[in-house]
């Protein structure tokens, strides 16, 4: 296949959660195939890139690790700006950071949704289950009810260390990123046809009508 057929896109996905759930660690396993013990926080925001070479074209993943301790900082909207999807990252050993799911579902909805007005793709990952799934199995959580009912598109339990589930993670949401994609340009093709439709239904403009 020639270069010039392939598609190319670029998405911005941010992965937020609470301090030390594995962000960075999820990010550094995925872009760089290792994994390390030690605990460093995160200051402000990294970067990293994936590139993905699907059968028809070459998606781009420009990740945003955001360091925990944002989630009480005001810079969140700053970071949030134009991303297309979100992992939102839980530690299944400390119930704690299940907890704040929740509040950075919010705080993602809150400042940020794509241009016809919808959320952004979130999927939500159980982080560390090479270490139990205490979280998952004590409180009885009904995790498919609990992604319906903030918005997940999808869950995974996972883990940086064993390398366990994060190609697929990624693949759902990309996959979730595309289909609002498209919805996005249909929108628009709708949005550049209605004047002409309305025009030749005689419709009124109301910036005339008002002179
Ligand atoms: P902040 O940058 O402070 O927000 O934390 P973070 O979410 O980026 O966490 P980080 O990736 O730095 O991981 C925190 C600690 O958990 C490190 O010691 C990691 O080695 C460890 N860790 C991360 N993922 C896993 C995992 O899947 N399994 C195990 N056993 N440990 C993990
Ligand atoms: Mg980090």
């Amino acid at each position: 296949m020639q270069n010039h057929h392939l598609k190319e896109h670029l998405y911005k996905i941010l992965v937020i959660g609470d301090l030390g759930v594995g962000k960075t660690s999820i990010i550094k396993r995925y872009v760089h195939q290792n994994f390390s013990p030690n605990y460093r926080a995160t200051i402000g925001v990294d970067f990293a890139l994936k590139v993905l070479n699907l059968d028809q074209e070459t998606v781009r993943l420009q990740l945003w690790d955001i360091a925990g301790q944002e989630r009480f900082g005001n810079m969140t909207r700053v970071y949030y700006r134009e991303a297309m999807g979100a992992f939102i990252v839980f530690d299944v050993t400390r119930p704690s950071t299940f907890e704040a799911v929740t509040k950075w579902k919010e705080d993602l909805d809150a400042k940020l949704s794509l241009s016809n007005g919808k959320h952004v793709a979130a999927v939500l990952l159980a982080n560390k289950c090479d270490q139990g799934r205490d979280v998952l199995t004590n409180n009885g959580i009904k995790m498919e009810q609990f992604c319906q009912e903030n918005g997940f598109v999808g869950w995974f339990e996972t883990s940086a260390k064993e390398n366990i589930n994060i190609d697929e993670a990624a693949h759902c949401l990309v996959k979730h990123i595309i289909a609002n994609e498209n919805d996005l340009l249909q929108s628009e093709v709708a949005d550049t046809i209605s004047p002409q439709q309305e025009s030749s239904r005689g419709g009124t403009c109301s910036a005339c009508f008002r002179s």
